[in-house]
């Protein structure tokens, strides 16, 4: 049975005090579902996020890793690093990395690599541009994308993948992707999936959907056959609202 999953993924968002009391605040109040919840702070703050979180339900990933094991890469943070904290998860490939930090599918698919090397788990993200669905080349673009980044891993990687389809046009813009076209495109995906390695692996894999999801919208979305959870951007800043939408899992 594949996992039901939140996730949080703060962005630049929330300085050291500010991370402490979010976490105080969801975490003294996360209601008991039977579903991974997941936060994602900013670098500087995963280590303390981790201490503060130890014994407790949620569990604290990265939201981006380097490919490289070490070196001359200024700025960057190895998987080694993340593991020396106790952080085992990292998103890679969100739609901000691709766009603001040019992050290719050739660079996205050795970070896959990199981390899945190290044991880690990844939550790969992907999904169209407005222009891509509106030309009706979404489906497409989404296989190429899952093709160039992990159709090349061996079946067994697949047990440490999460996959997270965030359209672009619905991350922080206020629109959703209707839970019919998020269902669509998440049956597409597990379809794309089995045809490429087996059925088994597809249904294992748990698929997330990300793009504006509100407390007012989650249940319905979460209500689709093909949709496994959420991850989250704003609202996961709001302590009521991602408890709202960890409940409405
Ligand atoms: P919003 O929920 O703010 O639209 O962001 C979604 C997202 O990018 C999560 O990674």
């Amino acid at each position: 049975m594949r996992s039901k999953i939140v996730a949080g993924n703060w962005k630049m968002n929330k300085n050291a005090m500010e991370t402490a009391t979010l976490l105080k605040e969801i975490s003294g109040k996360l209601p008991n579902v039977k579903a991974e919840v997941m936060v994602a702070p900013a670098f500087v703050n995963l280590a303390e996020a981790v201490k503060q979180l130890k014994g407790s339900r949620i569990s604290v990933i990265a939201q981006n890793m380097h490919f490289a094991e070490s070196g001359a890469f200024t700025g960057e943070i190895s998987a080694d690093m993340l593991l020396s904290i106790g952080i085992d998860t990292a998103i890679i490939g969100h739609s901000e990395r691709r766009a603001f930090f040019h992050e290719t599918d050739e660079i996205l698919a050795k970070k896959v690599v990199a981390a899945l090397a190290k044991k880690m788990r990844v939550m790969f993200c992907f999904g169209e541009e407005l222009n891509e669905r509106k030309s009706g080349q979404h489906f497409t673009v989404v296989k190429n994308q899952l093709k160039n980044a992990l159709f090349s891993l061996d079946a067994s990687a697949w047990k440490h993948i999460i996959l997270a389809y965030e359209p672009v046009w619905a991350i922080g813009t206020g629109e959703t992707a209707s839970p019919e076209q998020a269902q669509e495109m998440h049956a597409f995906i597990r379809k794309t999936i089995a045809g490429a390695y087996n059925s088994a692996i597809a249904d294992e894999v748990s698929i997330l959907y990300g793009g504006s999801v509100k407390p007012s919208n989650a249940a319905e979305i979460f209500s689709k056959p093909d949709v496994d959870g959420g991850l989250i951007g704003g609202a996961s800043l709001v302590a009521d609202d991602f408890l709202a939408i960890v409940k409405a899992i």
